[in-house]
């Protein structure tokens, strides 16, 4: 007999403490389907233990029918362990067995994959629910023709994209970290002026590749814009699949920040949006705002007004001025550009300046 097959006091308490742990988990699971009204499957249920969020909000009896919902169509839509198995033999990509946490997202689980030495960031689209499929060709198409002839540093370049069982897959290269996770962490207000300048140049960069190729992003804001780790900062615009074809109506996006524009894709629908993650960015709320609203507050501000306002008021100011890529080039990136040179200096600026579109 070894001295691990005695059960001491110990490991009594133990046994007793995962004993509690479990009946408290199916307790939870319980309340969850009570919730939505309808009984788990076992993978459900599986999906349910490993999402740390939703099982927190349960334990503290915040959540509610409509939450419960949406977590339930976000467990369903995770990758099952045998399409990460058909993936790894067809495609040679190794998925992470659960999804990566971030700010803002709620329906396209994405995953750290792993391939040779290489690290990506997969974005997984449940096809069976409405526009999945969609959004993932559109978001291919794009960045097909936008990387096509030009430089774009600052757009998502999509580097692989699959169809496997019910999921369509978009391989993209790896980024750190949201705007929206920056302002998660951030109280209102701390942020410097490096991040308005480089999200308002990474941004305007981005926005005049799209346009170069007759695209409007639509849904500018800060969960969909990504700040890269490390010393070599960059900023990349990423979620093309709600873009619209210019001068098209637009059906996709966050009302939060579109301020009052009418639902017509253009580089002013774009610039709004833009300006308006500025405003929010320095702690400047834009909710259920007009154009010509923020402009008057941001402008009440006087001297007090932080660099970030003034790239917005700037941007705000100019819109009616921007109808194609020379004229946001000529009329809001040359401005921008001579206010950071003014604020943070001749490197910024010109690290910043190499983002703008250039041809192969
Ligand atoms: N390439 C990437 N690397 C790391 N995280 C990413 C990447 N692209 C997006 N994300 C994170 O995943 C979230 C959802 O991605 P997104 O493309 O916006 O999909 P959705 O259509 O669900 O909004 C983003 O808000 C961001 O936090
Ligand atoms: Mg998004």
């Amino acid at each position: 007999m070894h001295e691990w097959d005695i059960e001491t006091e110990d490991d009594n308490e133990m046994i007793a403490h995962f004993v509690k742990l479990i009946a408290a988990g199916s307790l939870l699971v319980t309340k969850f389907e009570n919730l939505c009204g309808k009984k788990l499957t076992p993978a459900q249920k599986k999906g349910l233990h490993g999402h740390d969020i939703a099982m927190r909000a349960l334990a503290y009896e915040a959540m509610d029918k409509e939450m419960a919902l949406l977590y339930l169509g976000e467990i369903g839509s995770h990758l099952q362990s045998s399409t990460r198995k058909a993936i790894l033999a067809c495609k040679g990509y190794i998925f992470n067995r659960r999804p990566m946490a971030s700010t803002g997202q709620l329906y396209t689980p994405m995953y750290y994959v792993f391939r040779g030495a290489g690290v990506y960031c997969g974005k997984a689209f449940d096809v069976s629910r409405a526009g999945a499929s969609a959004s993932m060709k559109r978001e291919n198409e794009v960045s097909e023709s936008v990387h096509s002839d030009q430089a774009c540093p600052t757009l998502i370049k999509v580097l692989d994209a699959f169809h496997v069982g019910q999921h369509a897959v978009l391989i993209l290269p790896l980024l750190a970290k949201s705007v929206a996770d920056l302002l998660a962490a951030a109280s209102p207000g701390v942020v410097d002026d490096e991040a308005p300048a480089y999200v308002a140049a990474g941004v305007l960069a981005a926005m005049a590749g799209l346009a170069a190729k007759g695209w409007c992003h639509g849904d500018i804001k800060p969960a969909n814009i990504m700040l890269e780790a490390g010393n070599e900062k960059r900023i990349v615009l990423v979620d093309l699949g709600a873009c619209t074809r210019l001068n098209e109506e637009i059906m996709e996006f966050t009302e939060h920040y579109a301020l009052d524009l009418p639902m017509i894709a253009s580089l002013r629908w774009d610039l709004a949006c833009l300006a308006s993650t500025l405003c929010v960015l320095i702690g400047i709320p834009v909710k259920d705002s007009s154009v010509q609203g923020v402009i008057s507050y941001l402008t009440s501000l006087g001297d007090d007004l932080s660099f970030g306002g003034q790239l917005a008021l700037h941007i705000l100011k100019h819109l009616d001025k921007v109808d194609n890529v020379e004229q946001l080039r000529a009329v809001v990136w040359d401005d921008v550009m001579e206010r950071v040179r003014g604020r943070l200096g001749e490197v910024h600026a010109s690290t910043l300046a190499a983002w703008w579109p250039s041809p192969l």
